[in-house]
């Protein structure tokens, strides 16, 4: 379809609670999902939510579609992260346990932060046709779905950072590494 432009942070629309979906397997949804699609893998992401292309709908997608081919520069670790179409998603911490990492975002391009997360959680949802979808998940696969749903209600990974002298510029944070490899 098409790669859009990603809402910067900043952008007000990207504080806003976005409305949940209603209907599965439409036209309009199925475009949006290939919209967001397009975008993530032109910028390589490991995850895009509606609101950062402008729409306000609880559409989320992440991981990656050819595990073995299309590596993940940004995220290695997003390899081991099913591709997944989630919409309305529901989380349910399993325990209180969080643990730290560092975090990225299209929307807010060049930083990065460490953020305190939950490890292991379960989630519920529906793909883009109504399908129920209910996973129990630890590790990068249960942070990018907690980054990405915090996108449907306004929330970006800066506003999770407790200690902000772990927030900064990707190249000046790993002046050593390849910039995919943190
Ligand atoms: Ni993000």
């Amino acid at each position: 379809m098409a790669i859009k432009t990603v809402l910067r942070m900043g952008d007000p629309f990207l504080l806003k609670t976005a409305q949940p979906v209603t209907q599965f397997g439409t036209s309009e949804l199925l475009a949006l999902i290939e919209d967001m699609q397009d975008t993530m893998d032109y910028m390589q992401g490991a995850g895009i939510a509606a609101p950062q292309i402008g729409v306000s709908s609880r559409v989320v997608i992440f991981g990656m579609k050819d595990q073995d081919n299309n590596k993940n520069e940004r995220y290695p670790d997003a390899e081991s992260v099913p591709y997944t179409v989630l919409i309305n998603p529901m989380l349910t911490v399993l325990d209180d346990q969080m643990e730290d990492d560092w975090e990225g975002c299209l929307s807010v391009p060049g930083l990065r932060g460490i953020v305190p997360r939950y490890s292991a959680l379960q989630y519920t949802g529906f793909d883009q046709f109504g399908n129920a979808i209910n996973r129990t998940v630890d590790g990068f696969h249960a942070r990018v779905v907690q980054h990405e749903s915090d996108h449907l209600d306004g929330v970006l990974y800066p506003m999770r950072i407790r200690d902000l002298t772990n927030f900064g510029f990707t190249d000046i944070l790993f002046p050593n590494q390849d910039i995919q490899n943190n």
